[in-house]
């Protein structure tokens, strides 16, 4: 199958094209936000469609029909994404949940003034780079990665450092670094939902844990990327919902791809204030 090979690129950042225009992109930067708008903002791969999950199952008090019958495109959809606001005029949903990765320096005057609510969402760096390499195997709007020794040296010249973008960011915020398997728990769940000043009791937020668990999800059309035509997403060469470990970048990084990573991420990450964590 041929790759998709085309690409927008926006203020230096690299979009996949078949999703991305210039107008799409040009219009996030412009978008009207209203106060009730719950915004998850994350680098890719990072847990993002976990916590439009979560975020989901909050405002549905833990009821799973939503998720379950609407996919998460629709249902939290992608403002950089040219069908966004489409979806949002015709799936009037209250509050709106949009996603976005783009970084903060781009969206900050359009959130300025705003109450919308932001949830950052951030993952360490290396589970990352490894869920992303297995990610453009099987995506077809990315070129081909390579070997993960080129992919990791690519991620390592240019886009880590997207990764702090909204380290410093403002307002109505909650930081939440997705330790994978270790959050799976209902204080996480109850943080959230007071964020999101959604009080719910604690069968409603056993029902939210119990449907965004990994084993849910993976099983949930809506949101394993079945629903995507092989044409974009290759699902012989791998799954979305891919394994949901915290330090499965053990499972591909020999010990000198680890001792370049740390040297690497300690000089240009140093101010970085995100704490994340690394293993289990
Ligand atoms: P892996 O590729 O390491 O398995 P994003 O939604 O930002 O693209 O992130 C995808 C990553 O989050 C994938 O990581 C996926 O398996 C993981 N993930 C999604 N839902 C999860 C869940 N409920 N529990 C644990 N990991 C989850």
């Amino acid at each position: 199958m041929a790759r998709l090979d085309v690409t927008e690129t926006f203020h230096g950042i690299t979009f996949p094209g078949h999703l991305h225009t210039q107008d799409s992109l040009q219009s996030a930067l412009r978008f009207p936000f209203q106060d009730t708008d719950i915004l998850i903002v994350s680098y890719p791969k990072s847990g993002t469609t976990w916590m439009q999950e979560i975020v989901t199952l909050i405002c549905n008090r833990g009821d799973p029909h939503v998720c379950q019958t609407v996919p998460n495109w629709t249902r939290a959809p992608w403002l950089e994404q040219h069908y966004c606001a489409m979806v949002l005029e015709k799936y009037p949903l209250n509050p709106r949940v949009i996603t976005t990765h783009l970084p903060q320096h781009l969206l900050e005057p359009a959130l300025q003034g705003s109450k919308a609510k932001v949830i950052y969402v951030s993952r360490n760096p290396k589970d990352v780079v490894v869920s992303y390499y297995h990610f453009c195997k099987m995506a077809k709007f990315f070129p081909d990665p390579g070997s993960f020794q080129d992919f990791l040296n690519q991620f390592l010249d240019g886009r880590c450092e997207l990764m702090k973008s909204w380290q410093n960011f403002f307002f109505f915020n909650l930081k939440v670094t997705l330790a994978l398997q270790s959050i799976k728990s209902l204080h996480f769940c109850g943080k959230i939902s007071a964020f999101l000043q959604r009080p719910l009791v604690e069968e409603e937020l056993n029902s939210c844990l119990k449907h965004s668990s990994f084993s849910s999800m993976k099983n949930n059309t809506m949101v394993n990327c079945t629903l995507i035509s092989p044409e974009i997403m290759d699902h012989s060469k791998g799954c979305f919902m891919r394994k949901g470990e915290l330090g499965n970048w053990k499972s591909l990084f020999t010990d000198e791809q680890n001792q370049h990573f740390e040297s690497v991420f300690s000089s240009r990450m140093q101010d970085c204030s995100l704490k994340f964590v690394w293993d289990v």
